[in-house]
């Protein structure tokens, strides 16, 4: 068995390398038109931070793992083709902002279409709205034409998150494979059976398949949603939302997880998903059901510019000219990425408010967050203006750890939930900060009691 996958982002390579990992007698090709990033993958500095990833691909590299750029040739060789590229919200045209930009599925289909021999099982490992399945077998019913390759399609999204990503995947909760073909499932099963009990492998049709996927993610950020939406009514009354998150979370219908009230969720995909289900569902002209899913996108614009405004207000309603240290840029912690950031937003709002931002996180480099920044500035085809982009150019300092981010500045905001963050020596910081000493945690993760006795002033969220 050869396995070829189309993608090599945060999806496919970590689950590439942990299917080479466990299958040793599959041949497994990683494919890019990215150099940069196939070159990192066979490098020793990776292009993606995950706990435990360079042990997983250190193991499996050389020996039935390769990266490579030869799109053509993997997909000549290959068995089974797995397609993970991006499938990010369209920014022009029918749908810009809402709907899934699906033109690098299609391009994968086909090349695949082009260059395909004999029989192939086909993969969709992207996240893809209800029914693409049916596009990509029509592209690839045309190749039966010209070269009589044959295919079968599945559906095997991935639901495993950043920064956990290798867990996930040695011990999935599930692995959800769509399909027709009796047999290409049972290919597709027998793979993840080297390590999956059977009992999690779920097969399903396709579209059920695909629109599992949607739904996954919708009703996780709904979760934060909701408890995000309670952590403002808490701080009206006096209510705590970790204690409320306890309490309704050992009711077992409602479970503990995923309860955390935050600056707001972040990610390449929650967002994006949920519009491309809202998008959907006014396609299919359901439009209440459109707006009730709108609504947990909605709520996570409200508490990230919530929380810079709170900010604000506190800091005597003017944070220009006033130091910030920032801690935390990811999305989450334990992962370099920033698609999505709440960071992101709340930084673009206290720039608006000429605040001037020192910026530390422990795995984003300096010039992604410059990037970030100023592409926050834009508007939804991309322009910047001059006075934006300068504004980032003189107002953001990008500093090497927290302590240095702290030093002469007004306040501190918590962005993201580092672990080192909790370490840190409080009573050293505190004296190099201007008083009053603001600290907004915006991951509630700090302890506030201590904090209050060294003389902070602190704000959680969710919390008086
Ligand atoms: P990514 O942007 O990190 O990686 C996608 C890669 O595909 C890029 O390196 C890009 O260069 C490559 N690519 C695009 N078009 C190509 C083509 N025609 N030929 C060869 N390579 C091409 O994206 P990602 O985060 O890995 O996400 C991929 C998909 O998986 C998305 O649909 C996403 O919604 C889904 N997903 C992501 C996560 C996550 O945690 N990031 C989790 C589950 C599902
Ligand atoms: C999420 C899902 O958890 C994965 O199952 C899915 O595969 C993936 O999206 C995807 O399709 O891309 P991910 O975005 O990597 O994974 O990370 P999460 O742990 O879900 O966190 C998402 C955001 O929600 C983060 O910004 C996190 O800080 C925030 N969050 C999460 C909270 O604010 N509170 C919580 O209780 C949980």
């Amino acid at each position: 068995m050869k396995i070829c996958c189309i993608g090599a982002g945060y999806v496919g390579g970590p689950t590439m390398a942990m299917i080479a990992k466990q299958c040793p007698e599959i041949e497994v090709h990683v494919v890019d038109l990215n150099r940069e990033r196939i070159a990192a993958w066979n490098s020793d500095s990776l292009p993606i931070y995950e706990p435990g990833l360079a042990q997983v691909v250190e193991e499996a590299l050389g020996r039935n793992l390769k990266f490579t750029t030869d799109v053509d040739a993997a997909i000549m060789k290959a068995d089974m083709i797995f397609i993970a590229v991006n499938t990010p919200t369209k920014t022009f045209g029918v749908g810009a902002g809402r709907a899934a930009n699906l033109e690098f599925v299609e391009k994968c289909a086909r090349r695949i279409a082009e260059v395909a021999q004999g029989h192939k099982i086909v993969v969709e490992k992207s996240t893809l709205p209800v029914r693409t399945a049916e596009a990509v077998k029509r592209i690839l019913s045309a190749a039966n034409v010209d070269n009589g390759a044959t295919f079968d399609v599945l559906s095997n999204p991935e639901f495993l998150a950043e920064g956990t990503a290798i867990d996930d995947l040695l011990n999935p909760d599930r692995v959800l494979i769509g399909g027709e073909s009796e047999a290409a499932i049972k290919a597709l099963a027998d793979v993840y059976a080297k390590w999956v009990p059977r009992k999690q492998i779920l097969t399903t049709n396709l579209w059920s398949s695909e629109l599992s996927k949607l739904t996954a993610n919708a009703f996780l950020a709904q979760r934060v949603s909701s408890i995000n939406a309670i952590s403002a009514l808490c701080e009206a009354t006096e209510a705590d939302v970790d204690e409320v998150a306890r309490a309704i979370g050992m009711d077992s219908r409602i479970g503990p997880k995923f309860l955390n009230a935050s600056v707001g969720f972040g990610g390449s995909c929650f967002q994006k998903d949920i519009l491309n289900l809202v998008y959907l569902c006014e396609h299919f002209g359901l439009r209440e059901v459109a707006a009730y899913w709108e609504q947990v996108v909605l709520m996570n614009d409200f508490q990230k510019r919530r929380f810079a405004e709170r900010i604000c207000r506190t800091m005597f309603s003017t944070v220009s000219d006033k130091k910030i240290g920032i801690w935390g840029f990811a999305f989450k912690k334990d992962t370099n990425d920033t698609r999505e950031s709440a960071a992101i937003y709340v930084c673009r709002d206290l720039l608006r408010e000429r605040a001037r931002l020192s910026i530390y996180d422990p795995q984003v480099p300096e010039a992604k967050i410059r990037a970030d920044l100023i592409a926050s500035m834009g508007n939804l085809s991309g322009t910047v203006s001059d006075i934006d982009r300068k504004l980032v150019e003189t107002n953001v300092t990008v500093v090497r750890d927290g302590y240095e981010a702290a030093k002469d500045a007004h306040a501190i905001a918590v962005l993201t939930e580092w672990d080192e963050f909790k370490e840190y020596d409080f009573k050293k910081i505190i004296g190099t900060m201007k008083a009053p000493a603001f600290l907004f945690d915006g991951r509630n993760v700090l302890d506030r009691t201590m904090l209050n006795k060294l003389g902070f002033e602190t704000f959680g969220i969710g919390k008086s």
